[in-house]
């Protein structure tokens, strides 16, 4: 089932180390192709040799080997999924911070493949806000999690924070593995963020725009194992490693990037928060405060997503073309029929209409209340995370491309 698939265990330090055990056991049966790391504390609980009897590989305990090999570094190129079984409070807030000073934490922070974290610790320690904290960086970031789940835990206590079952953490793992081969093959051209439309060299017309949404759909195609590119108007978060990055900073530039690139694309998301008008003649040097308020023209910029759906020369044959709807609406019929009518307008096969005007929900935050339209009708999403909409969202594009009539 999992035939040679690389998978990489890192065991931390805790009571339920010792189910690690089962983990590399049931992977290992499974056909993976299994290597364990593990943190000083861990063999505290479970001794290396288990682990490397059970995988018939060897097992990675130290950071520097005195000899010229970096393990960190070649662990973490030969994985196609890390799971982190039991993640402690200590390793997973290093994972959120960047912190690698021992061989597990260094590993991670080099992956570039899926991570599934499985957390363990007493209850606590999981509710207490700074972990709570670091879970949801990590959920942003795409790092898968199992668990915790609710019950024993060490020294008779009782409560949420119990590692998964074996058999729950090893069904994730072989979930993690299957989807992060759905695109493979399949060339993604995402856009994000606002565009900048000049008045003169230092000042223009932009939008509020973080290129979040865009950025995220990017990084969960990637997961999938797609080849994605991305064209970037004004971006204020960052862009997982992995993603080609185009600059598109204008509305004309990020029409130039995208025409050029979208009939090589399999599917097309634009995300981008573009301008739909521009100073029509903007001056070429800095507009002088003496010379009093200035008129500015503006002119309407080209609509992109409306050009790509409505001429098929422009992209390839049976690409899936997807574009957003920002509303100051949040009554989920307003936004669907809003989709709906976007759809129909703008030639595109699947528009996601969401709610820009609440502290909850559009730009800048994490969240937010949505509606997919497609050829089936509209599914309300409720208020939901960006990565949880870019997961549906690529969902409805992988649907999309196995029935296309859908
Ligand atoms: O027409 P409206 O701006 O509401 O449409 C939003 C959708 O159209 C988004 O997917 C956005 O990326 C795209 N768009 C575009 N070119 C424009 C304006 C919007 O591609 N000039």
């Amino acid at each position: 089932m999992l035939s040679s698939r690389k998978v990489l265990l890192v065991v931390s330090g805790g009571i339920a180390a010792y189910k690690a055990a089962y983990v590399a056991r049931s992977l290992s049966l499974l056909g993976a192709d299994v290597r364990v790391v593990m943190t000083r504390s861990a063999t505290e609980f479970v001794g290396a040799q288990t682990f490397a009897g059970l995988t018939g590989n060897p097992v990675t305990t130290e950071l520097f080997t005195g000899g010229p090999d970096v393990p960190h570094v070649e662990l973490a190129r030969g994985a196609e999924l890390v799971v982190v079984a039991p993640a402690t409070a200590n390793l997973i807030a290093k994972m959120a911070n960047g912190i690698s000073d021992d061989i597990a934490s260094a590993t991670l922070l080099t992956v570039r493949c899926p991570i599934l974290v499985a957390p363990a610790m007493h209850t606590e320690m999981w509710e207490n806000a700074a972990t709570q904290r670091n879970i949801e960086t990590l959920r942003a970031r795409g790092i898968e999690l199992v668990g915790p789940t609710s019950g024993a835990l060490s020294s008779g206590d009782e409560g949420p924070g119990r590692m998964s079952e074996p058999d729950d953490i090893v069904a994730g793992a072989v979930e993690v593995l299957r989807r992060s081969q759905e695109l493979v093959g399949v060339s993604v051209l995402v856009t994000a963020g606002g565009t900048h439309e000049p008045i003169d060299p230092v000042r223009f017309i932009g939008n509020r725009s973080s290129g979040r949404m865009g950025v995220t759909i990017a990084s969960e195609a990637a997961a999938r194992g797609a080849k994605v590119t991305l064209v970037a108007g004004s971006l204020s978060v960052p862009v997982s490693s992995g993603i080609e990055v185009v600059e598109g900073p204008t509305a004309d530039e990020m029409r130039a990037a995208v025409i050029a690139r979208a009939p090589d694309a399999d599917v097309v998301i634009k995300a981008a928060a573009v301008a739909d008008f521009k100073p029509g003649d903007p001056a070429t040097t800095k507009l002088k405060k003496s010379a009093g308020a200035p008129e500015i023209r503006l002119v309407p910029t080209p609509d992109i997503l409306k050009e790509l759906g409505t001429d098929p020369s422009l992209r390839k044959t049976g690409s899936v073309l997807v574009g957003f709807a920002a509303e100051t609406e949040s009554d989920p019929a307003g936004l669907g029929t809003y989709a709906e009518r976007k759809r129909a307008d703008k030639g595109a096969d699947i528009i996601v209409a969401n709610d820009v005007s609440s502290a909850d929900s559009g730009f800048g935050v994490d969240t937010v209340r949505a509606v997919i339209a497609t050829a089936a009708g509209v599914r309300d999403l409720g208020l939901v995370s960006k990565r949880d909409l870019a997961r549906e969202l690529i969902d409805e594009v992988i649907r999309r491309r196995s029935t296309p009539d859908v």
